[in-house]
């Protein structure tokens, strides 16, 4: 089927009991058994539930991968990922990552033996030379949260490959509307589900999708072993949400291309980092790589203090953490998302204090636009 037509139906029939056209929120612990060892494919809610699973198999078509296992917040599902490596195992991380992500690999998982390689994974030759025979695992962001820098996917499979190594792409930022790292190449993609496949900032959830059938079946065991498992209302939310995805991310992108083409003109703005301008360096790789450029943008206001005046100044655009909703979001990624990286890294990355990020939403564009102008002046 097309896109379209999977984000609505894939995964999810009318029920069978009642007829119900939308999947109902089994908002229950447990299930009755009829007899010792005799259950109905249910047995506890952590293990396994009906909402739950209508969510994964309808993200894992979206993602075009065979199995999907969902979990209660993006973070989750890359830390049960990075479960299914050991300690001494190396990992090669795009240095521009989502803090909350480079958090959890340098101060938590660091702690069990796994080590990080942060590297600018746009640049090959850098991932070339950061693969050691003990990397196990490339953890890929493509576009990098906030300088929306973009890798070559199918490139970094192919030298991951040829060194027995896996691939991972968190694809938050793109959702499957716009690429899909599985048909790149890639082992596994992530996403925080509460961005653009909620889409309505109403819960907090992740998403893995995968398409090797031993791999998928660890990563169940973890679900259940770790218990890092969505609830049934949040997952009948993510799913509500994926119905519209493609009409959502058309409006996203449309309003992110007119945007991100008035920052670029505005006078008082050097720095506009967005894929789907002419000037970004890896313009012609994210044309070949997605069916679009997505709906954040990164801009330099010059210091800390313009930053915090145009933050205060908008009226449309709300200051909040996250991202892909309805709704346009502006923040500060040195002190919000990348509050928790250090602050020479912050620097060597261009996370600058002047540096404002938004996630542009769906309402009239040219209010949106006349929200920024304002600010700006
Ligand atoms: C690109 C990216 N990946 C992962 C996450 C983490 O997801 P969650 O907040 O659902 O744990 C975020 C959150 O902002 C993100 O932006």
């Amino acid at each position: 089927m097309g896109f379209s037509t999977d984000c609505i139906h894939a995964g999810q029939g009318a029920d069978e009991k009642t007829g119900a056209v939308i999947t109902p929120i089994y908002q229950t612990s447990t299930y009755k058994q009829d007899g010792i060892g005799k259950h109905r494919g249910y047995e506890y809610g952590r293990t396994a539930n009906p909402t739950r699973e209508a969510l994964e198999r309808n993200v894992a078509a979206l993602e075009q991968g065979k199995h999907g296992l969902a979990y209660s917040s993006g973070m989750a599902a890359t830390d049960t990922i990075l479960r299914l490596f050991l300690p001494g195992d190396e990992v090669v991380v795009t240095d521009n990552v989502y803090g909350g992500t480079y958090r959890l690999f340098e101060l938590v998982l660091k702690q069990y033996g796994l080590s990080f390689k942060f590297v600018d994974t746009s640049n090959l030759s850098l991932v070339e030379r950061a693969l050691t025979s003990k990397t196990r695992l490339v953890f890929l962001e493509s576009p990098t949260n906030p300088m929306l820098r973009v890798t070559d996917i199918r490139a970094v499979v192919e030298m991951a490959r040829s060194r027995g190594a896996l691939v991972c792409v968190d694809n938050t930022f793109m959702s499957p509307y716009l690429q899909n790292p599985l048909t790149l190449g890639a082992d596994m993609v992530v996403h925080s589900t509460t961005k653009f496949l909620n889409g309505h900032s109403d819960m907090v959830g992740g998403i893995v999708v995968l398409n090797d059938d031993a791999r998928a079946q660890k990563l169940r065991f973890l679900q259940n072993a770790v218990g890092a498992v969505p609830g049934p209302m949040d997952c009948w939310l993510a799913l509500r949400g994926t119905k519209t995805l493609a009409v959502r991310m058309k409006q996203h992108e449309e309003n992110a291309r007119v945007l991100a083409r008035f920052l670029a003109g505005h006078a008082k703005l050097a720095k506009v980092n967005y894929p789907g301008l002419p000037d970004h360096p890896q313009h012609e790789l994210a044309k070949r790589q997605a069916r679009g450029f997505g709906a954040l943008i990164s801009f330099d206001v010059g210091s800390l203090e313009r930053a915090d005046h145009v933050l205060r100044s908008v009226k449309l655009f709300t200051l909040a953490e996250s991202l892909g909703g309805v709704e346009s979001l502006i923040s500060h990624p040195a002190t919000m998302t990348h509050g928790s990286v250090p602050e020479a890294d912050k620097n060597k990355l261009g996370v600058t204090p002047g540096l404002v990020r938004i996630s542009v939403g769906i309402e009239d564009v040219e209010d949106l636009e006349a929200d920024l102008d304002r600010a700006l002046a």
